[in-house]
């Protein structure tokens, strides 16, 4: 059985339809990307797993259990964390208060001041952030901004992890470090995850399978090195990579 299962999804805003009869599954302990040009409808597909607004249509089945419908917090207490694509940490907190409330809102049970302190150092330390308590948020550059974010999800020990990095902005060395990172993750913590980005070539090194999205629908669902030579892919995707 699937430990997440897309059947069916779209999400219309007004008369606009972002994803139309997305339709997906993710294996445990896979790492599987979805990609798609600028506005193709991954944040969307993201949003509606996570349950930021409900889907229009479509059912999402986590571990067996549906999940459609449900607010956010309990999608995350169900066992789903997610990165937002622009970090937005509590600027008035430290970066290890900020992972420190996500360690203790992710427990959604009575766990000491101590303990989520402990869980932000553990994370901290994971993704390669200082839990030095008097360091704010306010320095942070891009790639500091995306591991905070990392760190902030991971806190609430999730079993899958939507991970919507977007690494526009950071250069190559930090994009490789970004996907290095997401490895580790999986081996360290055998956390499923998504992966969401539309630069392709620093994802396809990593994830074991890609679904693509263009304009809101499936595209092509398979092995990375089979994406790369799909005729619609290349044209849809590859094509406008090319370009840029
Ligand atoms: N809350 C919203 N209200 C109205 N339209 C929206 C909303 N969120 C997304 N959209 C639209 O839905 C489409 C898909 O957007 P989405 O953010 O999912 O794309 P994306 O694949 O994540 O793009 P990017 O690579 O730029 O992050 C876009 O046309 C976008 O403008
Ligand atoms: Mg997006």
């Amino acid at each position: 059985m699937a430990l997440l299962s897309v059947q069916g999804l779209t999400k219309r805003f007004g008369g606009f339809t972002a994803i139309k009869d997305v339709a997906f599954e993710v294996a445990e302990g896979e790492i599987l990307g979805l990609i798609g040009p600028n506005g193709s409808g991954k944040s969307t597909t993201f949003n509606c797993i996570a349950g930021m607004y409900p889907a229009t249509a479509g059912s999402i089945a986590f571990d067996g259990r549906e999940i459609a419908g449900l607010p956010a917090n309990r999608v995350c207490h169900a066992g789903i964390g997610r990165t937002y694509q622009i970090p937005r940490p509590f600027r008035n907190l430290s970066i290890v208060e900020n992972v420190a409330l996500s360690a203790w809102f992710g427990q959604n049970r009575d766990v000491s001041r101590a303990e989520c302190w402990r869980v932000a150092g553990e994370v901290l330390e994971m993704v390669g952030l200082p839990a030095d308590p008097k360091m704010r948020t306010d320095g942070l550059g891009a790639a500091a901004l995306k591991k905070l974010e990392l760190a902030r999800a991971l806190a609430t020990r999730p079993r899958l992890l939507l991970a919507d990095e977007s690494l526009n902005g950071l250069d190559h060395a930090e994009m490789d470090q970004a996907a290095d990172m997401l490895q580790m993750i999986r081996k360290q913590r055998g956390i499923t995850i998504v992966w969401v980005e539309h630069i392709m070539g620093v994802l396809m090194r990593v994830v074991d399978r890609v679904v693509v999205l263009d304009h809101g629908e499936v595209i092509f669902d398979g092995r990375p090195d089979a994406a790369q030579s799909d005729a619609r892919v290349v044209e849809v995707y590859l094509g406008s990579e090319a370009a840029a």
